[in-house]
């Protein structure tokens, strides 16, 4: 009998990966997704440590599942409960004092282990012990190599991780904590992902890494290929129309880089490129090592390149020392950059980072006066970009269904959701006498943007 896996997954792209990579892992243990924790075998919180809040979520979501636990599964065996991603990597053993009901912790770098560590689980619970498993060792380099190879592609764009964890320590950050220091994989066993990637219909890549900038992965030969000629390289995967990549940091974008947006098509025009802060004594105290001008000046020789590239970005405000002037020049600096979309965020004092102790912390109320100044600018920045598409004719990927009948949802080249509607057209019925809209899915259309709002824009076929 197939026993039931809900995973939930928290934080970044780099979570949503590993989340599908431990269904992969799981799936030859008879182990099928469930979109209900309520009868699940086994459920899996893949989770997140960069803010507070988000680690604090865990908890609470952890006390909803307790009831659960009490019944016996379908299986006639009790739920097993595993944390898993960098709140287990951060708090692990203190999360087994603090949640009884969860079985078993591991981190980031071990979920390959997964099926063993169950069976350690089930074991112990036979024994009657108190049957709970901890797990979160590193390195990196382990998981990769005993990872099954990447199985079922969900849709025509996926995420295919490259590079992992972080040496550069920024003050605020626990990423090089939580993931380890920085490991690129063999650039042949990325092709050879792409590739398989590619026959399941796969469009768009997105390459992911903490720090993807720096991939420096074996190339084969002795030496190592960079981000700019991997990318040339995956271009050469037929099927692979589209290449993304994130999250990059502004010292490592290269000449190769750079020149890949310029010449390889299938190099997406967008980057989100985070800066966190525009005052230079800032970004000096969060160790980002390098200033506001030095990054307006990659971003000037990336439009050199690129023209039309779309960027995008993070800020923190009320790191620790934020006076107003120095929140005034990240004010300056978004306005000098113009970003199509941005996320931003209020400074949370992280355990075990350096500036988690540092004895000048921004009032919360002056963090919250400043988050909204700031975001009032960067939405007036979005609705300005998707205006600017309104009348333009682009090339976009149908990814999914819309929520209203014929209509498809797909990403423009700057990642802009458009919405299509598919009603209207002259579509050929399928089998069943529905009008066949479904055989759009996963296709690259030529549209036309009508309309542009907030956060999405909405177009029409152009014909061919
Ligand atoms: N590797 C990426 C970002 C990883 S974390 C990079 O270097 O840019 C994603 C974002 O979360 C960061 O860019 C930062 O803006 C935010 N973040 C990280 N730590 C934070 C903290 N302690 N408080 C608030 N925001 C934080
Ligand atoms: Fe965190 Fe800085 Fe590394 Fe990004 S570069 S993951 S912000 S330490
Ligand atoms: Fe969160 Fe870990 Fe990603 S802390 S942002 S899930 S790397």
């Amino acid at each position: 009998m197939s026993k039931k896996l809900y995973i939930k997954t928290y934080g970044c792209q780099m979570n949503v990966y590993d989340s599908e990579r431990m269904e992969d892992v799981l799936r030859p243990e008879g182990y099928q997704i469930t979109e209900q924790p309520d009868d699940a075998d086994l459920v899996i919180l893949n989770t997140c440590h960069i803010r507070e809040k988000a680690a604090e979520k865990v908890y609470s979501d952890i006390g909803r599942l307790r009831p659960h636990k009490d019944g016996k599964t379908k299986n006639g065996e009790e739920m097993v409960i595993a944390v898993a991603g960098c709140v287990g990597q951060a708090e692990g053993a203190e999360m087994m004092r603090r949640a009884p009901v969860v079985d078993m912790v591991i981190g980031p770098q071990t979920y390959h282990r997964l099926p063993e560590l169950l069976k350690d689980v089930k074991e112990q619970r036979k024994d009657k012990s108190s049957a709970r498993v901890l797990d979160t060792d590193f390195p990196v380099e382990a998981k990769f190599d005993h990872l099954p190879k990447v199985e079922k592609a969900k849709g025509p764009a996926a995420f295919l991780t490259v590079q992992e964890g972080c040496d550069k320590f920024c003050a605020f950050c626990v990423v090089p904590y939580t993931r380890g220091a920085e490991y690129s994989r063999p650039s042949a066993d990325i092709i050879r992902d792409a590739k398989r990637m590619a026959s399941e219909g796969v469009v768009e890549i997105t390459l992911l890494g903490q720090n993807v900038s720096a991939y420096h992965g074996d190339d084969g030969n002795g030496g190592e290929t960079t981000l700019g000629t991997l990318i040339r390289e995956l271009d050469k995967i037929d099927g692979i129309e589209r290449l993304r990549y994130t999250t990059s940091h502004p010292t490592e974008i290269d000449d190769e880089l750079l020149t890949a947006h310029r010449d390889v098509e299938s190099c997406m025009p967008y980057l989100h490129l985070p800066i966190q802060s525009g005052s230079d004594k800032i970004l000096k105290a969060m160790n980002r090592r390098h200033t506001g001008d030095e990054y307006r000046s990659t971003i000037g020789r990336l439009r050199e390149m690129r023209p039309d590239i779309a960027l995008s970005g993070d800020f923190i405000v009320g790191f620790p020392g934020e006076t107003d002037q120095d929140f005034e020049d990240t004010l300056q600096l978004v306005r000098d950059v113009k970003y199509s979309q941005a996320y931003s965020f209020k400074y949370s004092q992280r355990p075990g980072t350096p500036a988690a102790t540092d004895e000048d912390q921004v009032p919360e109320e002056v963090k919250a006066e400043r988050l909204a100044r700031l975001q009032a600018l960067l939405t007036e920045q979005q609705i300005e970009f998707n205006s600017t598409s309104v009348g333009k004719k682009m090339k976009i990927l149908l990814e999914r269904p819309g929520k209203q009948e014929g209509q498809l949802i797909g990403r423009s080249p700057y990642l802009q959701a458009v919405h299509v509607d598919l009603s209207k057209e002259n579509i050929a019925l399928d089998e069943t006498g529905n009008k066949a809209y479904n055989s759009f899915m996963g296709r690259m259309v030529e549209v036309e943007i009508l309309e542009a709002g907030p956060h999405s824009l909405k177009a029409v076929l152009v014909a061919d």
